[in-house]
């Protein structure tokens, strides 16, 4: 019988909700995740631990069959990849940020000038959809920082508490998206998987409920 194979974030922001909400659903895990894989002990499921910026690869090719995922994760990348569920945790939002001393009136104050981010897909479509031309510079992580080492005048990255952009002398100018945990499903998903996957939904959704 054919397992369903669910990515979840090797390490960062999502994973430790990511497991809780798992073992909610009555999915244990044996092995911790310094293991890249682990099968569930009472259920036709495998979870993958695998780096987010990854993921949404492994889904459009259905090497996983399902992800726990931010959807800021799947806007960036994630084109034909369907949200199954929204998960209700890990939310965040993707910022355009400028240094605090900075007088800001608007998106133009931006044209032509150097935009960090890990998200220039996003970042590209929000600068169209207002006529704005700026320079993306794409940075992986610690993208705060750019302005302060002089590398740009902008960043755009997720805020979640504010403490990070607060750390680096940084004011949120523009809200791209909000953004939080959901259940990705690969669009090139079998029956037989489809049956598994609806009932871990199912479970999902009453775990979801007792919370509200
Ligand atoms: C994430 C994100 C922001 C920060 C937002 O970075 O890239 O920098 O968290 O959270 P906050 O608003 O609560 O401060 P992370 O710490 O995951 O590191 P990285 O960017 O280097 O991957
Ligand atoms: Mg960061």
């Amino acid at each position: 019988m054919s397992k369903l194979r669910i990515a979840v974030q090797k390490s960062g922001r999502l994973h430790d909700e990511s497991m809780e909400l798992l073992k909610n659903i009555g999915i244990s895990i044996d092995n911790g995740k310094d293991q890249l894989k682990a099968s569930a002990r009472n259920f036709p499921v495998e979870v993958f631990y695998l780096r987010n910026g990854d993921i949404p690869q492994y889904l459009k090719d259905g090497v996983v069959d399902a992800a726990i995922i931010g959807e800021n994760v799947l806007i960036e990348k994630g084109e034909g990849i369907g949200v199954a569920e929204k998960l209700g945790f890990s939310t965040c939002r993707v910022c355009i940020a400028v240094p605090k001393s900075m007088k800001y009136n608007g998106l133009t104050d931006l044209e032509g000038k150097r935009i960090a981010t890990s998200y220039p897909n996003t970042v590209q479509k929000y600068l169209d959809l207002k006529g704005v031309s700026a320079n993306i510079h794409i940075i992986n992580g610690s993208v705060e920082i750019a302005p302060n080492i002089g590398l740009s005048e902008a960043i755009c990255d997720i805020v979640s508490s504010g403490s990070t952009l607060f750390k680096n002398n940084l004011k949120e100018v523009e809200t791209l998206l909000k953004s939080e945990a959901v259940l990705a499903v690969s669009p090139v998903l079998s029956e037989e998987k489809q049956a598994i996957l609806d009932k871990i939904q199912f479970r999902i959704q009453s775990v979801l409920k007792g919370r509200e």
